[in-house]
């Protein structure tokens, strides 16, 4: 498949509909209903895309503004490489249960929310089938650059869409990888879809972020909030929707995945501005040590802040 160019700004605003359009463009776009999916003009798509909500085109305006400001980086291959594991490390733990289910490269694994398809590429390098989608047209564009740029075109297809209604087919994927997503959207839809799209055994890979008994609670009140706030904030790579899981949040996804399994990160590790060995050892001193600290005591568990989420369709 011939990808289009990304890290520059593609030649003509034909081939993308979205990107230079103002929000109200697109929002006329979409209450007609129909949009293009962000591909290579010489194979273009047309697919319906819901009507945004507020959230939504927060998240999506928010963004394509990050976008704006950050350029393209380069995609480090080394936790899908097996050259090394650290499974204290919630995003190198995340590509080895990945890297773990490849069996054959006829398999499909979804990369939900794929942002600018850092992930995806390593996913491709495994050696999967890799479709992605993202509420934000420029995440899309630099995904299909990132495919050229590393040769895999072939292998991937990306595509403009929301994680709360999904336009891929029911049982099509064996595997569904998502990286930091689900606090950004509608968890309780989302997972619906997760589960969905899926094939029957297939197996769903979520790290993301959770909230805690009193470290959160700490945070949220007025004195530190007064210091540190917490709107949106692109230093701080923050969005004014986002939320952590809960713990109800998480009830709802082992209802719905009843073969769940959850590994937690991050007890001292949030500490790691704060302790002079954690800068000279580099971080994962801290996260090797909370490892140990969740094995001896698995009660403090309920205080890590990250979690690794297997989920099995039966
Ligand atoms: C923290 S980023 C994570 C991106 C990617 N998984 C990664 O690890 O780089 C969150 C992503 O969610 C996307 N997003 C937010 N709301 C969404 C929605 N409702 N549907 C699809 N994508 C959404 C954003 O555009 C953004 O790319």
């Amino acid at each position: 498949m011939d990808v289009r160019p990304s890290r520059t700004r593609p030649p003509s605003e034909s081939a993308l509909p979205f990107r230079g359009t103002s929000s109200d463009d697109l929002d006329r776009r979409q209450r007609r209903g129909v949009s293009r999916l962000n591909r290579p003009a010489d194979v273009a798509t047309t697919t319906s895309i819901p009507l945004l909500s507020e959230r939504q085109k927060r998240e999506r305006d928010f963004y394509r503004e990050y976008a704006r400001r950050h350029t393209d980086e380069d995609v480090d291959f080394d936790p899908v490489l097996g050259r090394e594991q650290r499974p204290w490390n919630p995003y190198w733990a995340h590509f080895q249960v990945v890297r773990s289910l490849f069996t054959n490269s006829r398999q499909r694994l979804l990369d939900f929310g794929c942002g600018a398809g850092t992930a995806s590429m390593c996913y491709a390098k495994v050696g999967y089938r890799v479709h992605g989608f993202d509420i934000c047209d420029d995440n899309v564009s630099s995904c299909y650059g990132k495919a050229e740029r590393y040769g895999f075109g072939e292998r991937v297809e990306f595509s403009v869409q929301v994680a709360e209604s999904l336009e891929y087919p029911s049982r099509h994927f064996d595997v569904v990888a998502g990286i930091d997503i689900l606090h950004h959207v509608d968890i309780a839809a989302a997972i619906r879809e997760v589960h969905r799209v899926l094939k029957p055994a297939g197996v769903a890979v979520f790290r993301e972020f959770v909230e805690v008994p009193v470290f959160d609670a700490l945070r949220a009140s007025w004195l530190v909030t007064r210091f540190y706030p917490k709107g949106a904030s692109f230093g701080h790579h923050r969005t004014h929707d986002e939320r952590k899981l809960d713990a109800d949040d998480l009830g709802m996804i082992r209802s719905v995945f009843p073969r769940c399994e959850i590994t937690r990160f991050n007890l001292l590790q949030r500490f790691r501005k704060l302790w002079p060995i954690a800068s000279s050892n580099g971080p994962s001193t801290l996260e090797k040590i909370d490892q140990r600290i969740f094995r001896i005591a698995p009660v403090l568990q309920r205080f890590g802040g990250d979690v690794l989420m297997v989920l099995r369709k039966e």
